[in-house]
């Protein structure tokens, strides 16, 4: 007999309803798989027979063949298994028809157990779109799954639910929303309120959350940087709902949602080691997963000790940053994966860690501190807007019992600030200032007379590239919006010019 079951394919972040074809008829015993790459359907064909016998029924003594149509589109990973099976025993007579708005999706381990796989949020919302009204997948799933709508999702740990409700005779109550309620809603654990003193440097991750621009900090071992870091996602605008949706896909891909969290709704924080691997930091795998940058999609990518990471990888971050996109070719495909993030990076000044330290000496030659520096990317370092020093913590700063400002006031300043961005860039793909073009650059970071003396007299004592003269634009018209300023007058300029201290120094 012959049957056919609904399941779901995906390959990066597309998806497609595949069907898994089954017949089952009199010959000798044998058992092809059509349709899906070698290597995995010897596994597959273990994995579904030992399933079956597991769990009292009958693996066909027959010729079964089982295709998974159509055969152009990739088949990868092992979420076929569950689909399979069904087809098996549906062809075998051992359930009753199962209708064709069901789709399956489930990795079978030997004993029937349905484990859980990647992918499951963009699969769910495809079989939606495409008439599925319910689908059965693994319980480990379930959570990514309760915002796509139009559909009743069956969580399973075990073929035996699969079996008894096809059945009837033990039916499975389908997946509530009220069943995940999601605990982490836009709370952040770390809180600007946290750091003392440092108002400097708050002042520029202000800056920096404001306009969306790149920021590096430099500053001696135990001043804060990765204490600083770690808060920016915090006082970023809430994530929207495409924000949110965009970020979700990308972790139920790579495998990485978080147990019981149905909707990624915080800002993700990724701080790659710099001992990452290409592939780890781009995405792979012969079928490429996400990586950190596709990770930290909508959120901050963190550098730290941004002198340890190889050129090699350092390289690989450029087209992200200026495309917002990461494209992963391998022979069977290319995938792209959306990698759009704010850059924080972070260093010691020189090997030892104190060099222009106000009360420890710094150990280091002057030649160790230039090569030092010099092991920075130099195209990397280019598309960051803010430079700064972070100075060790004062001691009366930390002394001081009350708590500094909180991130949501922060934030509500960072939200005023891209409100007026929101309207500005209305009709642009351009969405925050530090996302310009050159020519919206001249269109809206008009100076005054008094603000154009200072920007040139500031080139000409530190001698800065055309390059830097774009980002001082760019910087000091977020500056203005912060101020809610039309106009970007001197001392916008001036602050926009304090932030290039690595050209002033180093560079
Ligand atoms: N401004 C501050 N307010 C409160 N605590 C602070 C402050 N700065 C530093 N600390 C404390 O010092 C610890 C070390 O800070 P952190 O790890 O962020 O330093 P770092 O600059 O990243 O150092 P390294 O260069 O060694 O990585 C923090 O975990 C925190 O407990
Ligand atoms: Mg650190
Ligand atoms: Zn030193």
């Amino acid at each position: 007999m012959f049957s056919r079951i609904k399941s779901i394919g995906i390959l990066g972040l597309e998806t497609y309803m595949i069907d898994v074809e089954a017949d089952v008829s009199r010959g000798l015993p044998k058992f092809d798989i059509v349709g899906l790459p070698t290597p995995s359907i010897s596994e597959a064909k273990d994995r579904v027979h030992s399933a079956i016998k597991n769990n009292k029924m009958i693996f066909p003594i027959s010729r079964i063949t089982v295709n998974l149509a159509p055969a152009d589109k990739k088949k990868n990973g092992t979420f076929y298994d569950l689909p399979i099976l069904i087809a098996i025993l549906r062809s075998s007579n051992q359930i009753p028809e199962v209708s064709d708005d069901t789709a399956f999706i489930g990795e079978l381990s030997l004993d029937g157990t349905i484990r859980k796989v990647s992918g499951v949020l963009p699969m769910v919302i495809e079989a939606a779109a495409n008439g599925i009204r319910k689908i059965f997948l693994p319980k480990g799933n379930a959570a990514e799954t309760v915002y796509v709508s139009g559909i009743d999702v069956f969580a399973v740990e075990n073929i035996a639910e699969v079996i008894n409700h096809i059945n009837g005779t033990k039916k499975l109550e389908s997946v509530k929303k009220e069943d995940y309620p999601d605990l982490r809603e836009d709370v952040y654990v770390e809180d600007f309120s946290e750091v003392m003193g440092q108002y400097e440097a708050k002042r520029a991750m202000e800056v920096a959350a404001a306009g969306g621009h790149n920021i590096i900090m430099v500053g001696s071992p135990g001043s804060g940087k990765t204490m600083l870091a770690k808060r920016i996602p915090s006082i970023l605008p809430q994530m929207t709902e495409t924000e949110s949706l965009e970020t979700t896909k990308i972790y139920s891909i790579a495998g990485e949602m978080p147990e019981n969290v149905s909707m990624i709704k915080t800002r993700p924080f990724r701080s790659p080691h710099h001992t990452v691997s290409p592939a780890g930091l781009s995405g792979g795998g012969s079928i490429p997963k996400p990586g950190e940058l596709s990770l930290a999609h909508n959120g901050v990518l963190f550098l730290d000790e941004l002198p340890e990471f190889p050129r090699s990888i350092t390289e690989t971050m450029r087209q992200p940053i200026e495309d917002g996109v990461i494209r992963i070719a391998r022979v069977q495909a290319t995938v792209s994966y959306p990698s759009s993030f704010m850059l924080v990076c972070a260093m010691n000044p020189c090997p030892c860690g104190f060099y222009g330290h106000p009360t420890k000496e710094c150990t280091c030659s002057r030649s160790a501190v230039e090569k030092y520096l010099a092991r920075v990317s130099g195209p990397l370092l280019d598309r960051v807007d803010i430079h700064i020093e972070v100075p060790p913590v004062d001691y009366n700063d930390i002394k001081k019992k009350s708590e500094a400002e909180k991130s949501a006031d922060i934030r509500k300043r960072v939200n005023a600030a891209r409100e007026i961005q929101n309207r500005r860039f209305e009709n642009s793909p351009t969405n925050c200032n530090a996302k310009m073009t050159p020519a919206e650059t001249r269109q809206y970071c008009s100076l005054t007379d008094d603000a154009e003396k200072l920007v040139r007299s500031a080139f000409e004592s530190m001698s800065l590239s055309a390059r830097a003269y774009d980002k001082i634009l760019r910087v000091s018209r977020t500056i203005a919006d912060l101020d809610n300023e039309e106009k970007i007058l001197p001392r916008h300029v001036a602050e926009a010019v304090r932030y290039r201290s690595l050209d002033r120094k180093y560079w």
